[in-house]
């Protein structure tokens, strides 16, 4: 059986995944669509006639759900084709006066759930499998304010470069997806006590297009995925620039 896999298909960038992946995939059997919400998930299962689409309803950061999954899958014994690690979180405020439980959170799932999630999904990737991975573009450069959320991503665009690399005997390709501020509901909790700078707010994209540029590098097997000049440029002059220099701006900006 030919399956693809989704997480944090509920919304957003995941959900989007979901109604683009036939696209790229024509001889899916099944796409398995992960998040906690339940409701969420049966609408999106609705969505396609072409393809079973089955929803998984678990919390990726519950040790619990992650065994059964492994289970299930063990039971299975599906040929994951594509796997799309789009489940994220992200807070903004400062370190010292955000929640502990928020912050420890945010890297339990950016980093822990998404490495243990890949690791369980690989014994059942053959050649020409793909894995689509979300960072971010605050991967780029330490980001103030969003210290923890920026390294977290930081890892998922360190992590999935080295895997790709690894992988690459398999015939199995990793793509790090690095967009900007997306017009989802990740700021519903982003912004739960301070709202995104108004500048960031000018480089606001669509999903949609994010996620087709996504699956088309994924395709040309290009490790890095990277939507718009705005983000390819931040991209470029975080390369050459040291980050002391945006870091000294970014300081001398807020006095
Ligand atoms: N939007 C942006 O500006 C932006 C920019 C750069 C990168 N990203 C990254 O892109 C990815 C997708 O973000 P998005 O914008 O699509 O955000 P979103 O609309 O908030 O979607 C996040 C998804 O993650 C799921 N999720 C959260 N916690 C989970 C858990 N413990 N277990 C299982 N699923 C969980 C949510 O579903 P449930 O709540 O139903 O569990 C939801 O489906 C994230 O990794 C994010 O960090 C976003």
């Amino acid at each position: 059986m030919n399956i693809a896999i989704v997480t944090g298909a509920s919304s957003g960038m995941g959900a989007e995944c979901v109604k683009q992946i036939t696209k790229v995939y024509d001889r899916l059997d099944e796409i398995w669509i992960i998040a906690r919400r339940m409701e969420r998930l049966c609408g999106l299962s609705l969505y396609s006639d072409k393809v079973k689409i089955r929803p998984i309803p678990i919390d990726i950061t519950n040790e619990g759900h992650m065994e059964a999954f492994n289970e299930c899958m063990k039971d299975a014994k599906p040929k994951i084709r594509m796997l799309v690690n789009a489940a994220g979180m992200g807070i903004i405020g400062r370190f010292d006066e955000e929640d502990l439980l928020d912050e420890i959170g945010m890297v339990d799932l950016n980093c822990r759930a998404l490495t243990a999630f890949t690791k369980m999904c690989l014994p059942f990737m053959q050649k020409n499998s793909r894995i689509i991975n979300f960072a971010s573009s605050a991967a780029f450069l330490p980001q103030p304010d969003f210290a923890v959320y920026a390294a977290s991503k930081a890892y998922v665009l360190s992590f999935s470069r080295a895997l790709n690399k690894e992988l690459k005997n398999r015939g199995i390709y990793v793509t790090a997806v690095c967009p900007g501020p997306v017009a989802t509901d990740f700021f519903k909790i982003a912004e739960k006590h301070h709202k995104m700078p108004g500048y960031k707010k000018l480089a606001l994209v669509r999903p949609e297009a994010v996620v087709e540029k996504a699956f088309c590098d994924s395709l040309k097997k290009r490790d890095v995925s990277v939507y718009s000049f705005t983000m390819n440029s931040l991209r470029f002059f975080t390369k050459v620039l040291p980050h002391s220099l945006f870091l000294y701006f970014w300081k001398e900006g807020k006095q």
